[in-house]
């Protein structure tokens, strides 16, 4: 594990771990506020995430974006990072060696970051952080504790766009996050 954000990114530079080295455009390594209460994490880059080396800036961002907007969240203030840096070809699930393999910069982020909140998004995100075991239906929406993190899973963004109704799920699971976070700065 590296000290500072420096080293962390000096090392996944031409990073060759997985699979995903050889066809990716662009490592997306994460963005936003290196000392955010919130982070979120997703499942990995796509197509639009690959081309400008930044997360959740397609149609799903976009999305996720709006919920910010609604519920007083800045992108800037929060931090924002992937199960994987690299993205899987056509959009599949990482591998559970990929996901394996990528895991050690995500955990450095998170000793980095040092956030209050991770809010997972959707199953991938879920079941490589706190275990196979985390069902999304089941899990979304609850609160789980573990070493000294409040997890809050939701849906993945992108389950929004395929189904409509699951936008109400999502929306009442980020202003549960927000109230969190704004009941944890008050206490500061
Ligand atoms: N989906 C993800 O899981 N992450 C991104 O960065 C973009 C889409």
């Amino acid at each position: 594990m590296y000290d500072t954000w420096e080293e962390l990114e000096k090392s996944i530079e031409n990073c060759k771990k997985c699979k995903l080295g050889d066809t990716r455009k662009n490592i997306v390594f994460g963005v936003g506020n290196k000392n955010a209460d919130l982070m979120f994490i997703g499942e990995g880059p796509g197509a639009d995430e690959d081309e400008q080396g930044e997360p959740f800036v397609g149609k799903a961002g976009k999305l996720m974006d709006k919920a910010f907007i609604g519920l007083g969240i800045k992108r800037e203030e929060v931090y924002i990072a992937n199960i994987v840096k690299c993205r899987p070809p056509q959009n599949r699930n990482p591998e559970a060696d990929e996901a394996t393999a990528c895991m050690d910069y995500l955990r450095n982020q998170v000793l980095l970051v040092k956030p209050k909140i991770i809010v997972l998004l959707g199953s991938v995100a879920l079941k490589n952080i706190l275990g196979e075991e985390y069902g999304i239906t089941k899990a979304r929406g609850n609160w789980i504790e573990k070493n000294g993190i409040q997890y809050l899973p939701t849906w993945h963004p992108a389950a929004l766009l395929r189904d409509e109704t699951k936008k109400i799920d999502f929306w009442k699971d980020l202003k549960l996050a927000k109230k969190m976070l704004d009941e944890i700065e008050k206490n500061n």
